[in-house]
């Protein structure tokens, strides 16, 4: 879910609606707001998007008032409906409240507080928040910050909370633990947000609250800033902020998905600039300069992640193993934290998420420093949970990603991960100086190689107008490929919601082979490799049922392209940095299909791009 909240001297509503716009990617099942001019408040809410708010706020309620919080939901504890919709009202219809999180004792709680009287009309976990904070407000005689806090210290879950009272116009109070939450500082106005983009225009100076904190903001005076629990006041942080609105905007593509595909070029040279030198044989990272004797001595490296940075995982294993020949496991970070997992303190963990701020790795991390290993952070957003909990890290800078399916973030990891490898394979002398030196000239030109892939897409995009109405698609590959296979079959699936699925390309006969008939439009990766030869052998298996290939070649080749239906090319590329341009058209294809079958590309219904619960 995303959380905006402002108070100041202007009206709240245009930067609350736009703030919810931009927050949008993470989540949009409903939204809602809630303004308060002093003497009114005034709440809209509506299942649906923040668009469908703005039509029903427009002929629901007046929109003044210089203090307000929005809410765009991901549906955890009810269906989205417009009652389950943020903000919730406490009964004495003096509270307001706006939550992304869980509250997992939400039941029991709420059974105390129909005991008490109170009434609910939605089926969230907020609601009854809300009337907790009430009712211990009731009780205790406090004010509305005390209150809270001793609600929020009889609660068990996540939140990033916004409220405010009737009784106290000039105030928000706000909270986190699990859920980020950043307070944007302006001239005698405050915002809230999940993130800093709602309030860019507005201001370079942020406040991120650490989990277990929670703030007092008061108009036109201060922001405090406390621990939930105990009594401790805590000096705010004031952080300068490096974004700007161009890179939030779409900037003349009809979508950020392919915004951000096109962007891949730049943004790979954005990760590796200032750090790989080819020309002077230097990979100088400093998170893993700091720290190399960890990586040098470790028994093994367990990747933890989710989703498409689990993808980027998958395909660090292979360039680990084979580069610098440290053992590898990739594990999905679910999975990982409710095993009870051998960790030692001789294993290095590296998280690799594009947020930083996905609940099921962070987990993952925590239970992995408790237990003694090295944990190892490679994130996209700068400042973010995972990037503070990790012991020491590299950034990708793929500045912001907002198409709800990862793009640039997936090529950006492998990006960091390639060069944390070779980097080890040199100081291990695991790589011939002849070879790490190709490898790094290599990478450097990746970028150019990546435009050329891109000039495909005319290409792809008649492949997608042929095969856009197909119900089913099968991604093969193999070795570094196969988890590009994997990363091509969740793209189309997550935009397109035609069901897709990725297999290694030998897997193939024990099982989905029996899938093939003449309807059957199968994806294979098949550049020049160790493996080219035996892909070539898969191919003919799917022709002999009749399956169609589509098939990823490297330019120039013969072979391939006379048994395929469809090719798209890229650039001859060494094996370990293939996956860089391999994922460039299955990305492509996946787009222009979701596209003429006239999905919503950036926001993937049920999907969301920070799941911040687990
Ligand atoms: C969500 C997003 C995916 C992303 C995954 C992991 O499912 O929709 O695009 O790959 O979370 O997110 P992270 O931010 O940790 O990389």
């Amino acid at each position: 879910c995303g959380i905006v909240g402002y108070i100041g001297k202007r009206d709240a509503y245009p930067i609350i609606l736009n703030g919810l716009k931009r927050l949008e990617y993470r989540g949009y099942d409903s939204a809602g707001v809630a303004l308060y001019d002093g003497t009114n408040i005034k709440l809209s809410k509506t299942k649906g998007k923040v668009a469908d708010l703005e039509e029903r706020v427009s002929k629901e309620i007046s929109t003044n008032g210089s203090l307000g919080i929005g809410h765009t939901r991901w549906a955890t504890h009810g269906v989205p409906n417009d009652i389950n919709s943020h903000p919730h009202y406490s009964n004495s219809g003096n509270l307001v409240i706006i939550h992304n999180g869980i509250i997992e004792n939400y039941a029991s709680i709420k059974k105390e507080l129909i005991n008490r009287g109170y009434t609910f009309t939605s089926d969230t976990d907020t609601e009854v928040l809300v009337n907790l904070i009430e009712e211990v407000k009731k009780q205790e005689d406090v004010k509305l910050g005390k209150a809270v806090q001793i609600a929020l210290n009889q609660v068990v879950g996540a939140y990033a909370i916004a409220l405010f009272d009737r009784n106290k116009p000039d105030e928000i109070v706000v909270a986190k633990l699990g859920s980020p939450l950043a307070i944007g500082i302006g001239e005698d106005e405050f915002f809230v947000a999940s993130d800093a983009t709602p309030f860019i225009e507005f201001t370079n100076n942020a406040i991120y609250l650490e989990d277990e904190e929670m703030a007092i903001i008061r108009r036109g005076r201060d922001v405090k800033v406390r621990k939930i629990k105990g009594d401790e006041i805590v000096a705010p942080y004031i952080q300068e902020l490096q974004l700007n609105l161009e890179q939030i905007e779409k900037g003349g593509y009809d979508h950020f998905m392919l915004k951000e595909i096109y962007e891949q070029p730049s943004v790979i040279k954005d990760t590796y600039r200032g750090r790989l030198l080819a020309n002077q044989g230097i990979i100088k990272m400093s998170g893993l300069e700091d720290n190399l004797s960890k990586f040098t001595n470790a028994d093994r490296i367990i990747i933890v992640a989710c989703g498409t940075s689990w993808h980027a995982g998958l395909v660090a294993e292979y360039i680990f193993e084979d580069l610098a020949r440290i053992p590898v496991e990739v594990e999905y970070a679910s999975e990982f934290r409710y095993r009870n997992p051998v960790i030692t303190e001789k294993d290095v963990v590296i998280a690799i998420s594009q947020s930083g701020e996905t609940a099921d790795t962070l987990a993952a991390i925590k239970l992995a420093k408790q237990k003694g290993a090295f944990v190892f952070g490679v994130c996209n957003v700068v400042g973010s949970t995972i990037s503070r909990e990790t012991h020491a890290g590299s950034y990708t800078h793929a500045g912001p990603e907002i198409g709800v399916a990862s793009t640039k973030a997936f090529t950006t990891q492998i990006t960091v991960l390639t060069m944390i490898a070779l980097r080890l394979a040199n100081v291990k002398g695991t790589i011939s100086q002849s070879d790490y030196m190709l490898q790094l000239r290599e990478l450097e030109s990746i970028t150019s190689k990546v435009e050329e892939a891109l000039q495909s897409e005319p290409k792809i995009k008649e492949i997608a107008q042929v095969f856009k109405d197909a119900a089913n698609f099968l991604y093969l590959g193999r070795g570094y490929n196969f988890p590009v296979a994997l990363e091509g079959a969740l793209k189309l699936k997550e935009i397109s919601y035609i069901h897709a699925e990725g297999y290694p390309a030998a897997e193939m006969k024990h099982g989905p082979i029996a899938l093939i008939d003449e309807q059957m439009p199968v994806v294979v990766i098949a550049v020049n490799s160790n493996h080219y030869e035996k892909v070539v052998s898969n191919i003919e298996e799917i022709k002999a049922r009749k399956g169609k290939i589509i098939a990823v070649v490297t330019e120039g080749d013969t072979q391939v392209k006379q048994l395929a239906d469809y090719i798209m090319e890229v650039p001859a590329t060494p094996e370990s940095l293939t996956p860089l341009v391999t994922t460039i058209p299955l990305q492509l294809l996946s787009y222009h299909i979701a596209v003429m079958l006239g999905k919503n590309v950036d926001q993937p219904r049920n999907l969301a791009k920070s799941v911040t619960v687990e």
